[in-house]
């Protein structure tokens, strides 16, 4: 089930060989969705770029592979990535992990059943935040990951583990120079104009997600939960219908995304609908 942390694990030759194949396989119909334009609490512009260009000259970096200088640091960073709760565990505030959305530690290109992407992040900031109305460093985007995704609180910034997060996302994006030119950042829409229908949503929910998440969406030791007081609370980017959707029509269920668009849409709308923790 988490066979993709397996590619990390690997050598920086085999990642690269690997990250070779995976995204040269590539889809044009998976360009056309990563680079739909973004409606993200974060924009990056994706029209104007040529995302084949950018995916085959690009390898990831295995963080074993750091330099000997920053190597514990990166890793320690990329472990609260994998174990947020046990690495982290006092800002850590329901059952999710980051890599429960950004797989792989985010150390991936993302598109289809690769997770949010956090491959370029490091270039990527400061940047304007439509949520905070104001330009963000890095450091203040992490925070919010903690607030609202993790339902917890934000590391302080001289922290051992604000640094090593920040130490293992610089790695990852050390390749990236110009984060505009990425075609893999952040979460695009989903190509419909369908107006959600949460009561489909449900019975989407039961056929494709249930066996996984569960009844009451609590879900399991090996499954993160996708609402109650263990999920996300509501201030978060995955509460919203655009996030959420796309996040889902594109990894969901896990490891083989089959939904429409318009059922992705639908059982979106169903979890928004559910109780989860308030944002304070
Ligand atoms: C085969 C089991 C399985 C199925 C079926 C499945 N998921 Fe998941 N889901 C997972 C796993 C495992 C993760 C975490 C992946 C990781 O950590 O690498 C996850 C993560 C998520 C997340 C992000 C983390 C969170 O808890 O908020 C969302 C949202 C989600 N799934 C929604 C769905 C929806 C909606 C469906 C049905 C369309 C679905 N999943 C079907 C196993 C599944
Ligand atoms: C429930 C899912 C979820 C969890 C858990 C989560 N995130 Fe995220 N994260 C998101 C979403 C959604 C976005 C916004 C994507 C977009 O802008 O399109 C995001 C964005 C980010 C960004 C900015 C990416 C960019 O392209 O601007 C960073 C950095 C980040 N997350 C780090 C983390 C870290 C570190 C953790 C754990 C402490 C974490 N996230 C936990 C869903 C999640």
């Amino acid at each position: 089930m988490f066979e993709k942390t397996i590619t990390v694990g690997l050598g920086v030759l085999a990642v690269s060989s690997i990250a070779w194949l995976v995204y040269h396989t590539h889809t044009q119909e998976e360009h056309v969705l990563i680079t739909g334009g973004s409606v993200g609490e974060e924009y990056y512009g994706l029209e104007e770029k040529k995302p084949d260009e950018a995916i085959k000259k690009f390898d990831l970096l295995d963080p074993e592979c750091a330099p000997e200088d920053m190597l514990n640091k990166i890793m320690y960073g990329y472990h609260i990535m994998l174990d947020t709760k046990k690495n982290a565990a006092e800002f850590s505030g329901n059952a999710l992990n980051c890599n429960n959305c950004h797989f792989s530690g985010g150390n991936t290109l993302g598109g289809k059943n690769r997770g949010i992407s956090l491959v370029g992040v490091s270039a990527a900031y400061p940047r304007y935040s439509k949520r905070d109305k104001k330009e963000i460093s890095l450091v203040d985007r992490l925070e919010n990951c903690f607030k609202r995704s993790m339902n917890g609180k934000a590391p302080p910034r001289d922290s051992l583990q604000m640094e090593s997060l920040v130490a293992y996302l610089h790695w990852i994006s050390s390749e990236v120079e110009d984060a505009s030119m990425l075609p893999w950042l952040g979460l695009g829409p989903v190509p419909s104009a369908h107006t959600p229908d949460a009561a489909n949503g449900k019975i989407i929910y039961k056929n494709n997600c249930m066996i996984c998440h569960k009844e009451n969406g609590e879900g399991s030791e090996e499954v993160p939960p996708l609402w109650g007081d263990q999920s996300f609370n509501d201030g978060a980017g995955m509460n919203t219908l655009p996030m959420l959707s796309s996040f889902v029509w594109q990894n969901m269920p896990y490891g083989e995304a089959t939904l429409t668009p318009e059922e992705a849409l639908d059982v979106a709308a169903y979890i928004i609908s559910q109780p989860r923790p308030h944002f304070k």
